[in-house]
């Protein structure tokens, strides 16, 4: 059951460090190789890959949208990320040589279903990345990556988002390995750090008493924004849709570089703004980038919370609170970036009395177009 947890939520958040070594466990190594004997689409067909499309809903497509920053980089196949539910209406582009990722908790996600359905009829190879032995999406797909978060009870998804995420960079790393891309030292960094990573989201679930007091302290507010830049959009994303589904508040993520381009106006006295910060070591410019981001907002009177890299001083005048994660590789520092968003959420919506792990109007898995 609820484990002790008030919540599943609570204890499916909790569960986080567990649900990342799961899912890596037994698939990179000794010598820091990967090894997915699973994913039954044979290296020659992989090799020949020149387009990826990653198609997924709501918590799932943010998994994508960083797994599109990781296949990128890894890879360099162009890679493009698409709410499933847009796909199969565009005419997309697809032949024998896309592989297309389709992202899935349940498995039985209906808009994710049809797409890969769409691609499959135009001849692209679908692997699915999935939590749910045994579903739909992976039995209709050529291949399956099982994310090994255990079952997810919580309507608001949490433990499988960082499961999704781990899935993904080993498939991109994977691809990457096959592919004899050049396997220096940066990409056997991340594959350490990778193999470390569950250590660090539990450090970080260690500390957040300060979040939670800092969400009950919210709970009158009516709007909350997010942002963040490279990998810290998806995740700003993401801390805006807990926010909504869990607290029903209006929640906003934006790119912070499309601050200027129109929601700074929105910026008013007292309005909380969520900032995830970029690790300073690995793209510095964006780093500075959303440090003068953090000083305009406050300038115009927003209450700044920042989540940034331990040691990132930098930072420290222009917060308001401060949330410090790990330092970690630049593509997996959602690893450990989303988590505060997800207690934020849940203690939010616990302190305006909604219901947390059934929130209203929502289900667990929407088998409806
Ligand atoms: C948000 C949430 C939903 C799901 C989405 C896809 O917390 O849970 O946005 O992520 O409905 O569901 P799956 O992953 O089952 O396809």
């Amino acid at each position: 059951e609820k484990g002790g947890y008030d919540y599943f939520m609570l204890k499916e958040i909790a569960e986080q460090p567990k649900a990342v070594a799961d899912t890596l466990l037994g698939r990179i190594d000794g010598a820091g190789s990967l090894r997915l004997d699973e994913v039954r689409i044979p290296d020659s067909v992989l090799r020949e890959v020149d387009k990826i499309v990653v198609v997924a809903c709501g918590t799932a497509f943010h998994a994508g949208m960083i797994a599109k920053l990781a296949i990128e980089h890894w890879t360099r196949i162009p890679c493009e990320t698409e709410l499933a539910s847009e796909f199969r209406y565009r005419d997309p582009i697809l032949d024998s040589r896309t592989l297309v990722i389709a992202i899935s908790q349940s498995g039985e996600t209906m808009d994710t279903l049809m797409a890969l359905r769409h691609a499959r009829e135009q001849g692209a190879k679908v692997l699915a990345v999935c939590n749910t032995n045994g579903s739909t999406i992976p039995r209709e797909s050529d291949a399956v990556l099982y994310t090994h978060a255990g079952p997810e009870v919580a309507v608001a998804s949490t433990k499988a988002f960082l499961t999704q995420l781990v899935a993904c960079y080993l498939v991109a790393l994977y691809l990457a390995q096959v592919r004899g891309a050049k396997w220096g030292d940066e990409v056997r960094g991340v594959v350490r750090e990778l193999s470390e990573i569950s250590g660090e989201v539990e450090r970080v679930l260690e500390t957040m008493e300060p979040v939670r007091e800092l969400a009950r302290s919210l709970a009158d507010k009516n709007t909350v924004l997010f942002l963040g830049r490279h990998v810290g959009y998806p995740v700003a994303l993401e801390g805006a849709l807990k926010l909504k589904e869990l607290a029903y508040m209006h929640a906003e993520g934006f790119a912070a570089g499309e601050l200027k381009h129109g929601p700074i106006a929105l910026i008013e006295h007292d309005v909380p703004v969520v900032v995830v910060v970029p690790s300073p070591r690995g793209r510095s410019v964006l780093h500075e980038k959303i440090v003068s981001n953090i000083q305009e907002i406050r300038a115009r009177g927003a209450r700044t919370i920042v989540i940034a890299e331990e040691g990132d001083e930098s930072v420290v005048p222009y917060a308001d609170h401060l949330i410090w994660i790990p330092a970690t590789p630049t593509l997996l520092q959602p690893l450990v970036s989303t988590v505060p968003l997800q207690v934020f959420a849940c203690e939010l919506a616990t302190a305006r009395g909604n219901e947390v792990d059934q929130p209203r109007n929502l289900a667990k898995s929407v088998t409806v177009e």
